[in-house]
């Protein structure tokens, strides 16, 4: 039944379930290596960051970045813009980035080629989503949620021109709302 929002496309109960189960795999695969710093990129990864940290059984800490991204629209341009960098130094650190979402994989592809410069002890990957057929660059996802088809999602953290993150549940746009990937 429709609720009057975005149709869901993976429930509440879905998400918590695999979020469970990467902090179960991060807390055993990195126990004994030391603290790990959690890089939550913003605005998109917050909700993840928050229910990962809070589940994870090993010492890390947890810090931001921003980088540009589609703004109103959903196009991508391929270029990523630095918006707000790490406070601090990770080298000789195990690094975990925390995304939302890999579309095209450019975002993800420069902030792994940027923070692999800063000498990191490791450097791994986890996204809740990955839109597969979009891909235009190679980019290792560790730590992977679903696989989803080449729709535009919002909730759990993503957006469409910063609505609604706050939903539950990952949803897709009624059609008349869904933005165009045309140029
Ligand atoms: P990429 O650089 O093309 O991989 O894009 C990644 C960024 O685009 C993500 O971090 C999101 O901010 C945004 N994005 C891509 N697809 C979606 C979507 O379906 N919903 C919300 N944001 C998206
Ligand atoms: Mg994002």
């Amino acid at each position: 039944m429709s609720n009057g929002g975005p149709d869901t496309l993976i429930t509440e109960e879905e998400i918590h379930k695999r979020v469970t189960d990467f902090a179960e795999q991060i807390s055993r695969d990195y126990a004994g290596e030391g603290e790990i710093v959690l890089i939550g990129i913003l605005k998109g990864a917050f909700i993840l960051l928050a229910d990962l940290s809070r589940r994870l059984t090993v010492s890390h800490r947890v810090e931001f970045m921003a980088v540009s991204s589609y703004g109103q629209s959903s196009v991508s341009t391929g270029a990523v813009r630095l918006i707000m960098d790490l406070r601090g130094d990770i080298e000789n650190k195990h690094v975990l980035i925390v995304e939302d979402i890999v579309d095209t994989g450019h975002t993800l592809h420069y902030l792994v080629s940027l923070l692999k410069t800063r000498r990191p002890a490791s450097l791994r990957t986890c996204a809740l989503v990955r839109k597969s057929d979009r891909a235009e660059v190679d980019v290792e996802i560790d730590y992977l949620g679903f696989d989803i088809p080449d729709v535009w999602v919002v909730g759990y953290g993503l957006d469409y021109a910063e609505q609604y993150r706050t939903l539950p549940y990952i949803g897709v746009l009624p059609p008349e709302t869904t933005p165009s990937s045309e140029t």
